[in-house]
């Protein structure tokens, strides 16, 4: 392994960088590989959130980086010291787990408390700083209560001050709202982000619901099979899925293919096989050759449905209408396309919309060439190098 490049840090301080991580698992029944390849940088203050399906690899990173477990291979940075082999009490990071694992014979002022006792803080600056830490997760007048009569909302605080009060420099949490209903689950994420603002450290934050991770983060990772899919912004993953996993996994895509027939300055011409063609800006980048297939995704709210053939201006496809679901605010339309793609369109219930179409209507979906979005492979993984020139938050390991 060489130098890292120097040009691909994220803006400002590092908290956190991994490199090149990987982690696998031997036991007598085999050899289970949890995290494949993980290059990520981390920056201070950043909300930073690990998104995935089930088994995806989020708990093995969040742990490796904790130092609960130790990485195959790779290196793991915080604040630019390499922590590998460094034991968890030593790290500058503190875990909440989703098991909140208080003491339920103890106070919620013991609890909170507990940590700093055993470093031996003296106990009048411990009260003051267990007091302040309620303060902010708002359980001032809880003190002397037992875990057990509290909610779960209000025993994810207790675990929250518990960790906060060390004054660690991040924060990883792991699927910490999980167990909570939707109603809190809901609070406590505005809760969470309210505290990560007035504290200011870094919070890298575990979740498989893609609602959570969209509201929550300034940065989020989607990962697969222990590779990261994509990073960015929420709105960027949302709004320019760049593989076919990230398209399927956040919100409801379109998955369409074609053949390539066309490539000028970038932008494919794509062949459907029902003599229409779609305009894909951006496919080159996404590794489209003429004459190979291509994926592509178009988000439901982004088609218009007409009776009509559009204006040539807009990329367009025929199809009958299949389904139609009144969702209130919104009509879901389901739509099979000539070449047997399967479409769903959303349209706003709007004051002076009447119903657009209805089941077995034939119709035109269209859109703008702009929304047509061509789909690749993974950034970073086992198949290959990354390429950090198209997005600088990820570190190569050359
Ligand atoms: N100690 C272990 N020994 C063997 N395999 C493990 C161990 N820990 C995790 N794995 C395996 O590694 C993979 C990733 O697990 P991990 O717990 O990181 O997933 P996750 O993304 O956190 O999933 P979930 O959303 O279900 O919590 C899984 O296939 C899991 O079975
Ligand atoms: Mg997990």
């Amino acid at each position: 392994m060489g130098e890292r490049p120097k040009d691909t840090r994220a803006a400002g301080t590092a908290a956190i960088e991994l490199v090149g991580i990987a982690k696998r698992f031997v036991s007598k029944r085999g050899t289970v590989t949890a995290v494949e390849r993980v290059d990520l940088t981390i920056g201070e203050g950043e909300f930073f959130s690990l998104l995935g399906p089930s088994g995806c690899g989020k708990t093995t990173t969040l742990r490796m980086i904790g130092g609960f477990e130790e990485p195959t291979q790779g290196q793991i940075l915080l604040y630019g010291n390499d922590v590998v082999g460094v034991p968890p009490n030593r790290r500058d990071v503190n875990m909440v787990f989703q098991s909140y694992a208080l003491f339920p014979h103890m106070s919620v002022f013991d609890n909170v408390a507990f940590g700093l006792e055993r470093k031996g803080v003296q106990k009048a600056e411990a009260r003051t700083r267990v007091g302040e830490m309620l303060d902010l997760v708002q359980l001032d007048g809880k003190a002397d209560r037992r875990p057990k009569e509290l909610s779960g909302g209000q025993q994810q605080r207790v675990a929250l001050a518990r960790a906060l009060v060390n004054r660690p420099r991040a924060l990883l949490l792991d699927e910490p709202l999980a167990a909570l209903d939707l109603k809190l689950r809901q609070a406590m994420q505005l809760e969470l982000k309210r505290i990560q603002r007035e504290v200011g450290i870094t919070f890298i934050f575990v979740t498989h619901d893609q609602n959570e991770a969209l509201t929550m983060s300034d940065r989020l990772v989607v990962m697969n099979a222990g590779r990261i899919e994509q990073l960015g912004a929420p709105r960027e993953v949302y709004e320019r899925p760049r593989t076919r996993f990230v398209a399927g996994f956040i919100g409801t895509s379109n998955l369409l293919t074609g053949t390539v027939r066309s490539l000028d300055g970038g932008t494919a011409v794509l062949d459907t096989g029902a003599d229409e063609s779609i305009v894909v800006p951006g496919a080159a980048e996404a590794g489209a050759a003429v004459g190979s297939p291509l994926d592509v995704t178009v988000r439901p709210e982004k088609i218009v449905l007409s009776a009509q053939r559009p204006d040539a201006g807009r990329c367009a496809v025929r199809g009958r209408v299949t389904e139609v679901v009144y969702l209130g605010t919104s009509t879901q339309y389901a739509v099979t396309a000539l070449d047997g793609s399967e479409l769903l369109v959303f349209l706003q219930n709007a004051a002076d919309s009447d119903d657009i179409a209805n089941r077995n209507d034939d119709v035109w979906l269209s859109w703008r060439a702009e929304h047509c979005l061509p789909l690749g492979e993974p950034l970073s993984g086992a198949s290959g190098p990354v390429d950090v020139t198209k997005d600088p938050s990820l570190v190569a390991a050359s």
